[in-house]
């Protein structure tokens, strides 16, 4: 099964659109490079970028997405909720500023970046999201950073809203995005996913490089003949996870896309996984705000 990924695959959603399973991230990429380093990812073949309002570069993926040429619908545009717009007025100002500073017409997938502003502040926003998508402004929602009990908050809030105003008008979590890699796997959150239909996002996917020289690694690299990050991208798909490399480097936008004529079998997952919980960077699924 997992040797058939291409890179037009996608996997669907809870909220029925379908999203594609390798994304293109651009935190830390300047504004002012942006354009041309999101076309040259369009060139290679991704057709996922993800944003957010805090990376301020939301406009020149935009520009990057018209001037592509590709048909709109061809593209997924990720954005989020800033951790300091939490609550319901907030959060709408800020889904409105992303439509300002893009000039898209909808936006594919909104997530709430980080389970900050405590629990008002996360359902309110929450209630922003569902009110935009119903609008039909943004088509799928999601969370990021969350943890097991975010997520357990958030459900029961979903369930109160659809009791208040009818089933189906809660909202869906369609997408959870974390860092997750061989040294941050989650075993509870994925569990908590896998278990609704909620698909995962891998963010630091590569470990932001700084994995590479780990004897497993060096092990795989040998045997398959690929690089430490494509080793650890095939780790991410194979999961099930969609994996989100950034890079600005051209050759390595090209090389972190280069990941479908191999496979990891399970014995090869299995060394490569471990049970460390070692982020390398933020961690708010911990946070007890
Ligand atoms: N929701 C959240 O809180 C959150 C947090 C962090 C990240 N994210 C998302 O996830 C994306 C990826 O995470 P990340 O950027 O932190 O980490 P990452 O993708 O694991 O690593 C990116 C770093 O690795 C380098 N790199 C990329 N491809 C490489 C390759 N083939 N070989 C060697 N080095 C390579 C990049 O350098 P160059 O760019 O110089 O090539 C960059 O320094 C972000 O861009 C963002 O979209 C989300």
């Amino acid at each position: 099964m997992a040797q058939s990924y291409s890179l037009d695959s996608k996997h669907r959603m809870l909220s029925g659109y379908d999203i594609p399973v390798l994304g293109y991230g651009v935190y830390q990429t300047p504004a002012d490079v942006t354009e041309d380093v999101t076309l040259h990812a369009f060139k290679t073949g991704y057709r996922h970028v993800d944003s957010a309002r805090v990376y301020r570069n939301e406009g020149p993926c935009a520009e990057a997405i018209k001037k592509s040429g590709l048909p709109r619908s061809e593209i997924f545009f990720t954005t989020k909720i800033p951790p300091r717009s939490m609550g319901y007025e907030q959060a709408k100002a800020s889904i409105e500023s992303s439509f300002k500073q893009t000039g898209l017409d909808y936006i594919d997938l909104y997530l709430i970046h980080a389970p900050y502003g405590g629990k008002e502040g996360r359902t309110g926003a929450w209630r922003a999201l569902v009110e935009a998508q119903q609008a039909g402004k943004i088509r799928s929602l999601g969370v990021s950073n969350y943890g097991v009990h975010h997520l357990n908050e958030l459900e029961s809030f979903i369930k109160e809203l659809e009791e208040k105003n009818g089933k189906g008008k809660g909202g869906e979590i369609s997408i959870g995005q974390w860092e997750l890699h061989p040294w941050l796997a989650r075993p509870d959150i994925v569990k908590w996913c896998k278990e609704r239909g909620v698909i995962c996002e891998a963010y630091c996917p590569i470990v932001r490089g700084q994995r590479f020289e780990e004897p497993i690694m060096q092990q795989l690299v040998k045997k398959f003949g690929k690089t430490p990050a494509q080793i650890l991208l095939r780790w991410s798909l194979q999961s099930g996870f969609v994996p989100l490399p950034k890079s600005v480097t051209p050759s390595r936008i090209e090389e972190n896309a280069n990941i479908y004529d191999f496979e990891l079998g399970a014995e090869d997952i299995k060394a490569l996984t471990t049970d460390e919980y070692s982020p390398c960077a933020w961690d708010p699924t911990t946070s007890n705000d």
